[in-house]
């Protein structure tokens, strides 16, 4: 039963304010609210008061003080319905949850002994009777009541106003959040935790007590989280204007999380994974993610808070322009190229997958059966891209102007996209009707861009011709505003030729920044005064989420590898000029044919190997080969064996050619500084880590006597994980067991370090890999009630080792199907993620085709979620 954007209607009453009480217990929590409702000025009149709530039992019901009959109000299993509401009403109820049988982690659960909630997207109607929509805000006024011995700590959303003793070993907190806001960003926490403490000042001089709780052993674990949250709140101060607005805001740390984090208002919700790090147990990786999303969480203050959704089909508004925002915080907390490069890179490959399956979507999905399925990357990390491209189309001053315009316009109401690409096509002038598309159509638009340079009139010929391929539902696609920014790289000079474009085309289309307006399905730009034969660098920084193909020679990729100014574009040829490689490989390892390893790549290898680089952080990635999945994006029909070979292949070849330049690589960035996740340092990491990892892929002597003193040195996560997955990725059993069995006994106490010990076995290349996981989750520390433990082993083996869960015999998919089955029950929401691999059978061979097919049949005959189900429908689609 779908839900259609077509079919908003506003709500028939608002609430005004909200009163809510819990009295908590782990299996019988009574939750009293009292709501101060009024009819909607643009409703109907008449219309049913219909309130939502599920799992919930109604013990009192009352409106006005007076208790009402049965037959005053109806319930079924998500509503509560009352006829004849007056205009005006305070409607008391009190119900009873159970907190210690939600599994599914939505609503009021417990964690570890701890209180807490996940609202967003609808569980805030698991706690209580509601108008369970981002369209209806209020203010709230909230009372916790729990175990004094159990539950020492109460928090909710805004300031604290009062708190007591009580009698039966209670005590109590009331909280009241001055700011209206919808249910989804209502929270409330319980339990034995300790908190360190900060201070911000805002810029217009507000004194702001900034507060980390956690379990007492994680205390020293929360350094850079606050780091992170002092600088995010100064970076939107400068960057978007943008002020915090109560006097505490507190980051939370919880064991069981379904996603990363939640912005609920002043109590941020943080899975510990995106929170927590220490040198000892967390990668630079893991403290560039808790920065990234501690920003994410906090810009939502404003992007998504104090403006909000109409609905959830607006779901992106909120999230693709603060993934942009978090994204951007990131790129000038670090290397900015490299920022790029990863998110890139994520967006290619696992966005684009999505887009290219069956599960394919709009930014704003026009229907839907149930919105946990819809936090999707197309959502978040395509929606990111879109607000990006507006950024490229207006440049940032006027970008800012619209943002500015959008938040003074909108402050405390829940509206729409149209509302916000409005604000930017006002300050632009700009018509974004056509850009509107974008949100509309799914898919992935590929262009394919071809060039002529004609020497006589000094001119160049750009044709781009796009297309989107049809997706589940869209068969025809229009042509999309895209934003394309190129340079003209001059042959003789290596220099970046001044870009003028030719006749008619106006102004228009090539704004500040050599960005191109793409509007129509072929599209030639005639660029003059071309003193010198270019070679075109096209879609730089990635200005725009499409495929873009230009035949491109391995000489004229070789050429913008070494002297592209766009640091992205760069990294890109290397990419592009591997691809060229590795499809020949592909091709002969299909054919049977003797692999032979391309020189080119090998001399552009060595290139950037002893020619100086500014940004060894980029450096870092332009040695990395393109990833397993990414090459399959590339592949009509996805080859997982010949992929594996020819890039194994690629590497080992590169490691033998240029041995000696990876050594010095290796020793020159080796340091004994203190750790600091500062960008030189993580560079530095990352540059070492790469070479040993091309030193190891031949197992030699000195790779495995580096790679063992560099996990037994032990100087920090990221040097002992890198060392350790390369341990236990090769061959060897004898130099694998006994790093593992250290690591594993070292790290048994620390559920996070133990999900990397999980994640690295599951993912070695070995054919043992799919026994392990079946061994390791009878591991005491695994379970299944756990996301980030099923991420850690389930989901890092069915999308991180392509090889063996794509086994011939199925056993794999016989796992995954098995898990999902199991999840279904106790988790419908991270059943229906997990499940992804599976929904993509129709990129494979007949016979891993039919084999997955077969495990989604199985699937299907199960008494499904609709998380679940929804997905599995999809998936099965003709
Ligand atoms: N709004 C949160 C964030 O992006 C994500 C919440 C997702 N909730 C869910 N049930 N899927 O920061
Ligand atoms: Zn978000």
């Amino acid at each position: 039963q779908p839900v259609y954007l077509k079919d908003y209607q506003p709500p028939a009453f608002r609430i005004t304010h909200t009163e809510l009480k819990f009295d908590l217990a782990p299996s019988n929590t009574r939750v009293t609210a009292l709501l101060h409702l009024e009819r909607h000025p643009d409703s109907q009149p008449g219309l049913p008061l219909i309130l939502d709530g599920e799992k919930l039992s109604l013990q009192r019901i009352a409106i006005d003080g007076q208790e009402l009959q049965e037959g005053e109000y109806r319930l079924d299993a998500e509503t509560l319905t009352i006829e004849d509401a007056p205009d005006r009403l305070r409607l008391e109820t009190e119900v009873e949850i159970d907190p210690a049988a939600n599994t599914a982690l939505e609503g009021l659960y417990l964690s570890n002994g701890m209180f807490c909630t996940q609202c967003e997207a609808q569980g805030f109607r698991r706690i209580t009777y509601y108008l369970d929509r981002p369209d209806v805000m209020a203010t709230f006024s909230t009372t916790v009541i729990g175990d004094r011995e159990q539950l020492p700590v109460l928090l909710s959303n805004g300031n604290p106003v009062e708190r007591g003793e009580l009698p039966n070993g209670k005590h109590f907190a009331t909280w009241e959040d001055p700011h209206p806001k919808p249910s989804y960003l209502f929270a409330v926490v319980a339990g034995s935790l300790e908190k360190v403490e900060d201070h911000f000042t805002t810029m217009s001089g507000r004194e702001v007590l900034l507060q980390i709780w956690v379990e007492p052993e994680n205390l020293d674990k929360t350094e850079h989280a606050m780091r992170s949250l002092k600088a995010a709140m100064v970076w939107d101060e400068q960057t978007y204007g943008r002020e915090y607005d109560l006097d505490l805001f507190m980051i939370v740390a919880v064991n069981d999380f379904n996603m990363g984090a939640m912005e609920n208002k002043g109590l941020n919700i943080f899975n510990s994974a995106a929170v927590l790090t220490h040198p000892q147990t967390a990668t630079d990786a893991a403290y560039q993610r808790v920065e990234g999303v501690v920003g994410h969480e906090y810009f939502h203050n404003w992007s998504g808070n104090r403006v909000t959704c109409r609905d959830w089909f607006q779901l992106s508004l909120k999230e693709g322009f603060t993934v942009f925002r978090d994204q951007s915080f990131s790129a000038d907390m670090n290397s900015a190229p490299v920022k790029r490069i990863e998110d890139v890179s994520y967006l290619r490959t696992a966005q684009f997958a999505e887009d290219a399956g069956p599960t394919a979507h709009p930014v704003r999905p026009d229907h839907y059966i149930e919105i946990s399925n819809f936090y999707t990357l197309t959502i978040y990390e395509k929606g990111s891209e879109i607000v990006r491209m507006l950024r490229n189309l207006l440049g940032w001053d006027t970008f800012r102007q619209g943002s500015d315009l959008y938040f003074a316009r909108f402050d405390g109401q829940a509206v729409t996209i149209e509302d916000f690409v409005g604000c930017m096509a006002e300050v632009s002038g700009l018509d974004l009707t056509q850009f509107m598309l974008w949100y509309s159509q799914a898919g992935t638009p590929e262009i394919d861009a071809h060039g002529e340079y004609d020497y006589a009139k000094a001119e160049y010929h750009l044709t781009l011709r796009q297309r989107t391929p049809a997706t589940p539902g869209q068969p025809n696609k229009q042509p999309l505003h895209i934003p394309v920014r190129i340079g003209l790289v001059g042959t003789k000079s290596g220099e970046d030729l001044a870009l003028t474009l030719n006749g008619s085309q106006g102004k228009q289309s090539l704004s500040e920044g050599g960005v191109l307006h793409l509007r129509e399905a072929e599209q030639t730009f005639v660029l003059s005064d071309v003193a010198e034969a270019p070679v075109p660098s096209l879609l730089r920084g990635f200005s725009a989420p499409v495929k873009l193909r230009f035949p491109y020679g391995r000489e004229d990729l070789s050429f913008l590898l070494q002297h592209d100014v766009d640091g992205f574009n760069r990294w890109d040829a290397g990419q592009r000029l591997a691809m060229l490689a590795l499809d020949d490989l592909i091709a002969a390892h299909r054919n049977g044919v003797e692999k032979v390893m391309d020189v080119r790549l090998t001399e552009a290898f060595r290139g950037l190997l002893t020619a100086p680089e500014e940004d060894q952080a980029v450096l870092a990635e332009m040695l990395t080969l393109p990833s397993e999945a990414y090459i399959a994006e590339q592949q009509p029909v996805v080859d997982v064996d010949a992929i594996h070979a020819a890039r194994v292949f690629v590497k080992q070849s590169l490691a033998v050619a240029l041995r000696d330049e990876f050594l010095a690589i290796y020793q020159a960035n080796q340091s004994d500084a203190v750790y600091a996740p500062s960008a030189e340092q993580i560079a530095q990491r990352s540059l070492k880590n790469v070479a040993l990892s091309y030193l190891m892929s031949i197992e030699d002597e000195r790779g495995v006597e580096l790679a063992q003193q560099q996990f037994e040195a032990g100087h920090n996560m990221t040097d002992v994980r890198a060392a350790l997955t390369l341990l236990v990725h090769s061959s060897r059993s004898d130099i694998a067991e006994p790093a593992l069995r250290a690591f594993g006994e070292k790290w048994a106490h620390d559920p996070l370090v133990m999900d990397q010990w999980f994640s690295i076995q599951v993912t070695r290349p070995q054919p043992d890999a799919l026994d392990r996981v079946k061994y390791l989750m009878a591991h005491p520390a695994f379970s299944l009630k756990n996301p980030n433990r099923v991420r850690a082993l389930i989901g890092a083996f069915v999308n991180q080792n392509r090889i063996n869960f794509h086994r011939l015999d199925g056993e794999g998919y016989e796992l995954l199907a098995d898990v999902v089955i199991k999840l279904n029950k106790l988790n419908p929401e991270i059943a229906a993620r997990i499940i992804t691999p599976l929904t993509r059978w129709r990129r494979f061979d007949e016979q891993r085709q039919a084999l997955m097919k077969a495990q989604l049949e199985r699937i299907r005959a199960e008494d499904l979620s609709p998380n679940v189900f929804e997905i599995v429908e999809k998936a099965l689609a003709e």
